[in-house]
Order: structure tokens, then sequence, then C-alpha cells
């Protein structure tokens, strides 16, 4: 081991889309933008397509390209509208497109050309998407124009912490949409979060992101049937002695209150393993929690193993279980030091740990 790796799970990213299948009822389009949230684009399509997987969406031209790269016939649907300068990539790499402003409505119509576009509508995000009132006149616009209307849909503001909000969403979806045939048209309103509790089958597909990745975010419990898809290993790769009242790493931010042996692993903030991890964040080495005692730096971490019979090169749990399966740092635990969210810790992971694919 050099520095490190970060383990993806085949099996329980297997587990998830099929669990997530059955619970939903619906087509599954996985999120795999930000590298599918950190585990590697080409990694999480090839895995989702063993299982039935076709649709997937991304937030960038690139990472659409990736996804065909992987399997020419996925449909890949680009979460916002690109700028008009992009439309000729758009199509050759035969894209889905996100729709809801006029203008770029009339730049698709102008070309000629048969774009394969979702109408979006804003009830309640108010980020991308067009006004309820504006859908009839929209709507109108893409059927009577060379433009070919693959869906309609809409997207959640506080799925993960409020179901009566994200009900008058879905209210006020179905209430734009009442006049329309909807037949023909794919309906996907659902992240992770509101796919375990909006049952509604009058849509018919989910936009699924970090659940597939293992993590609970829904009100709505999974009962344990997500499993975690990334660990994080890397190794001790040094040891020293330090005397009380001495501090290391930067800013000397802690003062040490013991004669104390720390450990160094080679892994910090250039990986994705945030700075804001110290003081509160911990790693797991010998079955034994050991906290961090400096700060974070760019490719290195120091933590407290004092009284632990270790050395160089032994193994150090960062994102995972301990070898007994006793201990566990979970992504919400990390992003819980961080003060921040799950999927920024995921998302964040760098390309420089190597990715390898366990069972
Ligand atoms: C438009 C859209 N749909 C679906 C998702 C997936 O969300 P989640 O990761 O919570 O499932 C995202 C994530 O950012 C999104 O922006």
């Amino acid at each position: 081991m050099d520095r490190g790796y970060i383990y993806v799970n085949k099996k329980s990213f297997i587990n998830n889309l099929q669990y997530l299948s059955q619970v939903s009822k619906k087509t599954i389009c996985l999120v795999v933008k930000a590298n599918a949230y950190g585990h590697g684009i080409k990694w999480s399509v090839r895995n989702a397509r063993e299982v039935g997987v076709e649709w997937f969406a991304v937030a960038s031209i690139d990472e659409g390209v990736q996804v065909k790269q992987e399997f020419k016939d996925s449909r890949v649907l680009l979460l916002a509208e690109p700028s008009v300068g992009q439309l000729d990539n758009i199509l050759k790499n035969d894209l889905d497109l996100t729709v809801y402003s006029d203008s770029f409505i009339n730049a698709l119509i102008d070309t000629g050309n048969q774009y394969k576009v979702h109408l979006k509508i804003d009830t309640g995000m108010h980020r991308i998407g067009c006004s309820p009132d504006k859908f009839d006149y929209l709507f109108e616009k893409i059927n009577d124009s060379n433009l070919s209307l693959a869906g309609i849909c809409t997207h959640f503001p506080l799925a993960d912490t409020d179901k009566g909000d994200t009900q008058n969403s879905i209210d006020l979806f179905k209430n734009t949409i009442s006049n329309v045939d909807i037949d023909n048209l794919l309906c996907h309103v659902d992240n992770s979060a509101s796919t375990f509790y909006n049952l509604d089958e009058s849509f018919n597909m989910v936009r699924i992101g970090i659940a597939a990745y293992g993590i609970e975010i829904s009100p709505i419990k999974s009962e344990n049937k997500l499993l975690p898809t990334m660990e994080i290993k890397t190794r001790i790769s040094n040891l020293q002695h330090r005397k009380k009242g001495e501090a290391v790493s930067y800013g000397k931010a802690k003062i040490l209150d013991r004669d104390s042996v720390i450990a160094t692993s080679p892994i910090g903030y250039g990986d994705g393993y945030p700075w804001n991890t110290f003081p509160d964040g911990k790693v797991i080495v010998k079955n034994q929690f050991c906290k961090l005692i400096g700060r974070v730096t760019m490719d290195q971490i120091l933590f407290d193993v004092t009284g632990l019979d270790v050395k160089v090169d032994d193994e150090v749990t960062i994102l995972g279980h301990s070898d007994d399966g006793k201990l566990n740092i979970s992504v919400s635990d990390v992003a819980e030091w961080n003060n921040t969210i799950e999927w920024e810790i995921l998302t964040n992971m760098s390309k420089r740990l190597e990715r390898v694919e366990v069972e």
C-alpha cells in the first residue's frame, strides 16, 4: 500500500439498487454525478447495468460521456440546461436534457434537431425549473416542435426532513400536469429520501443518488437494508514519541496533556479527507478508536496511539469497520465531525486514492 485505498463494494451496491427498485417499484435513474458520489462513474455504471439499471443522471457533459463510453445504449439525463454553445456536444453524445427556460427551449428548436427533453417544474426548490403557471405554454411549445418530450420532473428541497412540505410539492406538481396525458412520459420527482415514502404510482421513475451508496437519509428508515458501499483504509507511515506540553501539526492546535505516541498516516484534505475532521474525528487501529491529535494537513493526518502495540505499515481504518467488526466509522460520522452533509464527504473524495473493488 502506498497512500491508501478506497474500497468500493460491489455486492453492497447491487444489494442497494435491488432493494431500492423493490421499494420504489419504479424505474431507477441512478445519479452518478461528481464521480458517482466518489465511487467512480464507470464502476457505478458497470455494476448498475448488471442489475438492469439503464438510466443515469449527470451534472456535466463530460460525466455523461463517461457513462456512454461504458455503455453506449444507456440513457443519460443532464440535470440542468447547459450553455447553448454545447448543443452539438449534446447531440453527438445522445444525452437527454432537462429543460425549463423559454430561451433555451427556443434555441433547441432553432437547431431543427430532435433533442430528447424532460420539462422541469419548480414546485418549491426555487433553483431551476419553470414556474407552474408557465408549464402549459412550454409543454405546448415542445409538443408542437421538433423536440421529443421524454419526461416531466421536479425536485424537492426538504425530502430528507419534511414530508409535509414534500407532499405540497407533489400536489402542486400533480395539479400542474393534470391536463396532460402522461401515459407515454417518464414522470420523475423523487430523490433518495422521498423514494421511501412517496409511493405514488402516477410517477414511474426515481432519481436516486446517496441511498444507492448505502447512506440512510430518509425520515423513513430502511431497517438496515441499505449497505455502505465505501470503506477507506490507509497505513501508519510514521511513529513518534512526544512529551506532555508539546503539540503536533500546523497551528499547534492541541497541547498534549500526557506523554504520547503519535502515528501519522498518508491521507489528508488533498485526498478529500476534510480539514475540519480535527478535533472531533477518529480513526480505527487494532480494533480501537484513536483520536486525531493535530490538524489535518494536505497529505497527512496525526492521531494518538498511546498504549497500542503498533508499528509502521499497520492498517488504519478511516471509513468503515474495524477488523473485529465491533467498531465503525460511517460517512455520517465524518459529516458530523465536519458539520457538513454526507453528500459533501463522498463527492469530495479525490482521485488520488486508488479505488479498489471488493465483493
Ligand atoms: C435533480 C436531482 N435529482 C436527484 C438527486 C439525487 O439526490 P440524492 O443523492 O439525495 O438521492 C440530486 C442530487 O443532488 C439532484 O440534484
